[in-house]
């Protein structure tokens, strides 16, 4: 009976609000945060369902700034939140999160999914070692990759295993398999140099690591992790059930998609739409699919970028944009608007609506561009999958006005410069979806809803 009931509702969504999703529309760091905490008044659950601390989501309050790395950033709206199974997690990054969080934290109101895959130091430490050589990704180096590859490698460690009798067998002899790749790779004197200096209460002088040391440590991470951890897809389906909406939180960009991104610079997972069913493990209708922008591009990290701006316009953007990564304050790459990619982002989300971000950064330029297409040996062509394509794309542009008036303390959507108008009807035109949301700063009364 229960599950007939479960399937009605998952269907037909037949709930007041609906859900939502928070998808980014370009290479990550759109400013999805900042859209979460905005929302999230709307919803009972905010759900991560993909990536790790490879995110880096920041919510500024009243001056204040969060910096969220795993924690859904609905928790300053005293949400329900929840990290699905589709996520990796490292323990220590995330008992530090809650710590920081202090008060701000409601423990009765957070809870981790028990399928959902642990970092551990080995994998931090592979991440590392494969970015030492040729065709660097440039990742985070947080140990996402690896993780995810222990998953569908299915030797991974989940969150239910984080106890002592699971992790005796199965974290000791993932150990031992990292150590003879890694001294394959580099060799036991490099090895141990690093553990040494990263890991130094894991060293062993004998056999590299002490197992006692990462066992203890990693069945301590689990015992304070413990209260949080549930069978978060029944959790889910309740809350369906109940009709009480979630808004989902993704994390990193479509161009960053494992599938759907520049492959191979990309993450390791489902960045956009199709992860937040197999990144929970629920099926239900999502009536808002927002997709985040901003007003220029950014990426960090290796990989094509066809409107990049290596000139005093790209230092313009980085330096006024401050566009240093959230999670490892790298300098973002920065260039015009891509709207081949944006489309290419709407056909693989079908998003019915966009948040734009960071209007006010493009304040003070003479003339603005959008790619509105890419020429490749001759013809226009759409999102090529090869990056070795992408790279000899030449981005057709489009020159639109600028206007000068800084505009960061604009709340209406008419007492925008008219050039700044005129370019967000242009990208809704372009695009084909409507921009209901326009961002002029980073706080959050700094928004404009259209
Ligand atoms: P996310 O990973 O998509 O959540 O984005 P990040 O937090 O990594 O990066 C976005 C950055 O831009 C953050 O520092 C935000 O505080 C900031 N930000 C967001 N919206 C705006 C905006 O409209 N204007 C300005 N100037 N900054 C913004
Ligand atoms: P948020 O959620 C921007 C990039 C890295 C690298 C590539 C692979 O804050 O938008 P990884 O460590 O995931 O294996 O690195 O992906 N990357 C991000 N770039 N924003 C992010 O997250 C990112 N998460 C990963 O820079 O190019
Ligand atoms: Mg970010």
């Amino acid at each position: 009976m229960r599950l007939l009931k479960l399937r009605k509702y998952a269907t037909t969504g037949v709930r007041g609000l609906g859900n939502a999703i928070i998808l980014g529309a370009q290479f990550g760091d759109e400013g999805k945060g900042k859209v979460v905490d905005i929302l999230a008044d709307n919803y009972e659950y905010v759900v991560r369902y993909q990536g790790g601390n490879n995110a880096g989501h920041t919510i500024v309050v009243d001056k204040k700034t969060y910096k969220f790395h795993l924690i859904p950033s609905g928790i300053l709206k005293g949400k329900f939140c929840v990290l699905g199974n589709g996520l990796v997690i490292d323990p220590d990054v995330l008992l530090q999160e809650i710590e920081l969080l202090g008060a701000a934290f409601d423990h009765d109101k957070f809870f981790i999914s028990e399928k959902a895959h642990v970092i551990f130091f080995y994998d931090q430490l592979i991440d590392m070692v494969n970015e030492m050589g040729d065709g660097k990704i440039g990742t985070t180096g947080r140990g996402i990759g690896p993780t995810y590859n222990d998953k569908i490698s299915r030797c991974g460690i989940r969150m239910h295993d984080l106890n002592e009798s699971s992790l005796n067998k199965k974290l000791l002899h993932n150990i031992n398999e990292k150590n003879i790749l890694l001294k394959a790779k580099i060799g036991e004197k490099k090895l141990r140099e690093i553990i040494r200096t990263n890991y130094s209460a894991f060293y062993d002088p004998i056999s590299i690591v002490h197992n006692e040391a990462v066992l203890k440590h990693y069945v301590n991470a689990g015992a304070r992790l413990q209260r949080y951890i549930k069978d978060v897809t029944s959790q889910l389906h309740e809350a369906i059930e109940h009709n009480q909406p979630i808004l989902f939180e993704g994390a990193q960009g479509t161009m960053l998609d494992i599938d759907h991104g520049t492959y191979p610079f990309v993450t390791s997972s489902n960045a956009s739409i199709g992860g937040a069913f197999t990144g929970t493990g629920i099926f239900t209708t999502i009536e808002k699919r927002i997709g985040v922008m901003k007003a220029y591009l950014t990426r960090v990290g290796n990989g094509p970028f066809s409107t990049e701006l290596e000139d005093t316009i790209g230092n313009y953007l980085q330096q006024k944009g401050k566009e240093f990564g959230t999670t490892t304050g790298r300098v973002r790459r920065c260039g015009w608007l891509d709207i081949v990619q944006l489309r290419y982002a709407h056909m693989v989300n079908a998003f019915t609506e966009l948040a734009l971000m960071k209007l006010d950064i493009l304040s003070g330029l003479e003339k603005i561009k959008i790619c509105v297409g890419y020429r490749y040996k001759g013809k226009i062509i759409s999102m090529p999958a090869s990056i070795g394509v992408l790279e000899k794309c030449e981005p057709v542009f489009e020159e639109m006005e600028g206007w000068i008036e800084e505009i960061s303390n604009i709340k209406n959507y008419h007492d925008l410069p008219v050039n700044a108008k005129k370019y967000v009807k242009r990208i809704e035109e372009l695009i084909g979806v409507p921009i209901t949301l326009i961002s002029v700063g980073p706080e959050r009364n700094q928004t404009i809803r259209v």
